[in-house]
């Protein structure tokens, strides 16, 4: 089965308006996947706007590489090379910045991709098909302790061990090439609990961020691009799964809270140092009818941090 080429966009009012686009900005959406922010994005900028789209994805690119507006420039980069790639393209401080984070509908409905079990199709996953191993190659030479670490801190997983053991045991008779090859050799190990959920998805969810450096590229950019802003530019990021939303909650706070003071330090209020970047609200969740209408909506939290205006 091919997939379609769309995809539904996310929180996209909401995301641009926590953005708070000024009409002559200079903004970056890091994750254009088929462009549902990044056009909301230049539906609101002016003449003189800019927006910079990057996208680890050839496929994605290319789409991008359709449009004919002279605001709009994508690079095939990761997220983790935007500081590179502003600087290639003479970009200086941003007013705005978007992240959107994980898979596309497009990556995970096109059964060539090998990100689902849904289809059978050889076992690939990378979100960058120019670069990198696939899942099926990185599962022929990783070992029993390594693929039940990444199982358990990526997929959370408390099956590891023995999906591990299932996994390195067939690798060792037959080498795990194709999507539902791996998925029924994990439902085969799974103790029969039915949650309603496909046995494999921890699996899956699992190798896809390890293969893709998910978490890695996140932590090493949100400092690269939060170091960006100018005052009063803001960061909006879109998390679809526990791990990730962690580390974007944890890095927000961090860029919110006063910097730390040796405890002892006799200071006066007014003489604690402000902290660099403030909250804009809380975390923000899609509606019940965004959900309803789409449901890879259900997971995604997103929330902002406005760089100090002086
Ligand atoms: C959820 S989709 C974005 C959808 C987009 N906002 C839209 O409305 O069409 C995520 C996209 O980010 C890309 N992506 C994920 N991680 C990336 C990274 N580290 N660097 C660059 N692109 C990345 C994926 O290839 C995918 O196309």
């Amino acid at each position: 089965m091919s997939g379609e080429n769309n995809h539904e966009t996310v929180l996209r009012e909401a995301a641009v308006n926590a953005l708070n686009i000024r009409s002559d900005g200079i903004y970056a959406d890091l994750t254009f996947g088929r462009g549902g922010h990044s056009n909301e994005i230049l539906q609101r900028l002016g003449p003189a706007g800019r927006l910079i789209a990057l996208d680890k994805d050839p496929q994605a690119v290319a789409v991008g590489q359709q449009w004919q507006d002279p605001r709009f420039t994508i690079c095939h980069s990761g997220f983790d090379q935007v500081s590179a790639q502003l600087d290639r393209l003479g970009v200086g401080m941003l007013d705005g910045v978007l992240m959107d984070l994980g898979v596309s509908s497009p990556q995970l409905d096109e059964a060539s991709r090998g990100f689902s079990f849904r289809f059978d199709a050889p076992l690939d996953m990378r979100m960058n098909t120019t670069s990198g191993l696939t899942a099926a190659e990185w599962l022929a030479q990783v070992t029993e302790t390594e693929l039940r670490e990444v199982l358990w801190a990526y997929g959370e997983e408390r099956n590891a061990r023995r999906i591990a053991a299932a996994i390195v045991a067939q690798q060792a008779r037959v080498p795990i090439t194709h999507t539902q090859q791996l998925a029924h050799l994990v439902a085969a190990v799974m103790p029969g609990r039915d949650t309603g959920q496909n046995p494999a998805t921890r699996t899956f969810q699992a190798i896809r961020i390890h293969i893709n450096r998910e978490l890695e590229e996140l932590s090493l950019t949100l400092p690269l691009v939060a170091d960006r802003l100018s005052a009063g530019g803001r960061l909006v990021v879109i998390a679809f799964h526990s791990l990730e939303d962690r580390l974007v909650k944890r890095f927000m706070r961090q860029r919110s809270s006063p910097p730390p003071m040796p405890a002892k330090l006799p200071l006066r209020a007014d003489q604690i140092p402000a902290p660099g970047m403030k909250l804009i609200g809380r975390a923000v969740r899609p509606s019940e009818a965004e959900v309803a209408k789409n449901p890879r909506a259900r997971s995604a939290v997103m929330r902002t941090i406005e760089m100090a205006k002086s």
